[in-house]
């Protein structure tokens, strides 16, 4: 080898000797080796320090016991109304659509419900329906089609001759024309279905019961009170209104 070299011209030796490793320059490179290798090892070991209070932070595990749930479980209630896609309310609601109309309630209902019934109207239907039910909510009076009343309104007989005709018609109609109108829709307005759950329908079509009822309510099926009241309103005041004695639902 060394017999080679001092063939080589002077300026290739140097280049060479240039690249080989220097003893003296290896010593701050040895140092910031040594630098590197203890703050990759402070790396390693200070996180895991903290290792434990991360372990242990507050969190749940599933079908573990909790206090931080009223009923003492980390495995949470399905949110209500959540189904699979396979599951059968879907298919039941299909089916249900295309059957004929329920003649009656499934099953009476409690004054609860006809308040739950009042606050779903009022959420889902009164915004085209009107909360009275009279047919002229808001979105009717920017321009939608204007749904019948759920009761006779006389004006109508002149000013919307055909409504006139199917809010007659409304009276008779079993509940199930309500449900079905919510689960498939009916005409100009769109389907409900997937926003009132089978249980609110019937609680919305009990209070439009209760909304054609008030409109024409027999005296004699009204509260003791509340007779004497009207009874005293209408001999006093001139009889602004006229209560009906003809029977309604
Ligand atoms: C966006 C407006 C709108 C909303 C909201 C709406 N409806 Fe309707 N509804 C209508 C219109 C318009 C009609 C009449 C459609 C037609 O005849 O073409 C109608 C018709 C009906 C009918 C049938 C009336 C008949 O002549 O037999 C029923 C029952 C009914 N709606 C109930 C409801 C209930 C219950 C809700 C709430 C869950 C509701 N609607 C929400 C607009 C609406």
């Amino acid at each position: 080898m060394s017999g080679k070299l001092v063939n080589l011209p002077a300026r290739r030796i140097l280049r060479l000797r240039c690249a080989m490793p220097r003893r003296t320059a290896a010593q701050p490179q040895d140092f910031s080796l040594t630098l590197t290798a203890l703050l990759l090892a402070m790396l390693l070991v200070f996180p895991s320090c903290k290792r434990d209070d991360m372990a242990d932070q507050p969190k749940v595990r599933p079908m573990r016991e909790t206090q931080f749930f009223a009923d003492e479980t980390t495995v949470r209630p399905l949110v209500p109304g959540t189904i699979a896609r396979d599951q059968l309310p879907i298919r039941a609601a299909r089916t249900a659509a295309t059957q004929p109309e329920a003649q009656d309630f499934p099953s009476p209902l409690t004054y609860q419900d006809l308040k739950r019934g009042q606050q779903r109207y009022h959420i889902f239907c009164a915004v085209c329906h009107g909360p009275t039910g009279d047919g002229n909510g808001m979105i009717v009076q920017r321009g939608f089609t204007r749904p019948p009343a759920f009761y006779p309104i006389e004006e109508h007989r002149t000013s919307f001759p055909d409504l006139y005709e199917r809010e007659h018609a409304l009276l008779t109609k079993s509940p199930g024309h309500f449900v079905k109108a919510i689960v498939n829709g009916y005409g100009a307005m769109y389907s409900y279905a997937d926003r009132v759950p089978p249980d609110d329908r019937w609680r919305i079509a009990g209070y439009i019961r209760a909304l054609q009822f008030s409109r024409n309510a027999p005296l004699n099926r009204l509260p003791e009170a509340d007779r004497t009241q009207i009874e005293l309103l209408s001999s006093t005041s001139g009889a602004t209104t006229q209560p009906t004695t003809g029977g309604a639902p």
